[in-house]
């Protein structure tokens, strides 16, 4: 009998879906099927499933397996679950975020295409628009994507083809209305692409409000852990999910057994985690809004925040990622990310552990000089779940 069924919570659906009892051992998690290749039954005949359609080209779905960068147990559980968790037809998981990115966007655009970008977007996404699909011939704009006029008016203006979103977006926070976007995208006959790394589908869920493709770092709030590295595609429409998986096969951007599994633990959760990031979360950026060395706080939970209301409309929460502007300046942002007890000085964000960084310097440097570039003086930190009054004292005393 079918574990999940159609009424299960976002909870349980992170602890089961995909997640069976082994059907070999009765192993209550799935094993690390740390494998490459599989005997087959006989020539064409994959143990345990059926090959559909030639083999040759997108449309093909495998239910069993004959090799691990086509398919892997481990790695489908994983798959299986995302899908649940984002209200998908199909999840693909990859070695990276990014690695998630450059197949999505490879397997959907072709040279002459535009692409509209979000003005703050994370550095990496702008490095690969930027350097590796701007040679390709594709074209990006930045544009602002809180401000849906403005997506409508450029996607017209350009004939976009794609419509890439984050949020909130890295690192500013900035807040883009899903469901008046995937109208937007709809009538301009554009893809909506949301990267929902930092709300986690715990906290938003982008497919049912429209978008078309969600794509996660699964090294943030899924893994949770800062213990593993991936990425992952989640799709509406099956047909799309299949196109994904061949080019993911044919340029081997799939993540291993092993990273498939710690993600898989990660997620399983989730729900409490996010629950306690978002706490402390708040409670940084209250104290931030008024400590004196704090010029700005960009947190989508303060009511002063200019995206709260959307946020608070697509979001069950408003998550653990807080930035500010130090109010003495660039080297005084610098000094004080060196100076934390409990936030480690480090890049990435979504662990159970408290970080700070500089993006400018850091996660950002590859859009200095760019329209995309950050504030100098910003200060991000990923809001980890230790006990929160330590954070608060951590930061006040690192502030002076
Ligand atoms: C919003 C966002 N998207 C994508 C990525 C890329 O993911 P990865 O580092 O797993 O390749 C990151 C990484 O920081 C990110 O913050």
């Amino acid at each position: 009998m079918a574990k999940i069924d159609a009424t299960d919570g976002f909870e349980t659906l992170a602890i089961h879906a995909g997640q069976e009892p082994d059907p070999l051992t009765g192993a209550v998690v799935p094993p690390i099927y740390q494998v490459s290749t599989y005997k087959q039954d006989g020539v064409g005949g994959l143990r345990g499933g059926t090959l559909h359609g030639s083999g040759a080209g997108p449309g093909r779905w495998i239910e069993g397996y004959e090799y691990s960068r086509t398919a892997n147990p481990t790695r489908g559980a994983l798959e299986e679950c995302l899908a649940a968790l984002e209200c998908g037809a199909r999840a693909l998981a990859f070695a990276s975020g990014m690695a998630a990115e450059d197949c999505l966007l490879r397997t959907v655009l072709r040279p002459g295409d535009h692409v509209l970008i979000p003005h703050d977007a994370y550095g990496g996404t702008f490095r690969l628009f930027d350097k590796m699909l701007s040679a390709w011939g594709v074209t990006y704009h930045p544009v602002r994507v809180s401000d849906t006029a403005a997506v409508r008016d450029a996607a017209a203006a350009c004939g976009a083809a794609l419509i890439w979103v984050e949020t909130p977006t890295n690192p500013l926070l900035s807040i883009a209305d899903i469901s008046a976007l995937a109208e937007v995208a709809r009538a301009a006959s554009a893809m909506l692409v949301v990267d929902n790394t930092f709300a986690s589908p715990c906290l938003q869920q982008p497919l049912p409000l429209g978008a078309d493709v969600v794509v996660h770092s699964t090294t943030k709030y899924l893994g949770g852990h800062s213990d593993v590295v991936g990425g992952a595609l989640v799709v509406a429409d099956a047909d799309l999910g299949a196109r994904l998986a061949f080019s993911q096969n044919a340029t081997g951007s799939a993540g291993g057994p092993f990273d498939a599994w710690l993600t898989l633990r990660g997620i399983k959760t989730l729900g409490v985690r996010m629950d306690r990031h978002c706490y402390n979360g708040s409670r940084v950026a209250d104290m931030l809004s008024s400590h004196p060395r704090v010029a700005q706080v960009y947190y989508p939970g303060l009511a002063a925040h200019p995206g709260h209301e959307v946020a608070a409309k697509q979001m069950s929460g408003f998550g653990g990622v807080v930035s500010f502007r130090h109010a003495d300046g660039a080297e005084a942002a610098v000094e004080m990310c060196g100076r934390t007890r409990l936030f480690t000085l480090g890049e990435s964000l979504g662990g159970v552990e408290s970080l700070i960084e500089h993006p400018a310097r850091m996660t950002h440097a590859s859009v200095a000089g760019s329209p995309l570039e950050v504030p100098a003086d910003l200060v991000r930190l990923s809001v980890g779940i230790e006990t929160c009054d330590d954070l608060l004292e951590d930061l006040r005393a690192a502030l002076g």
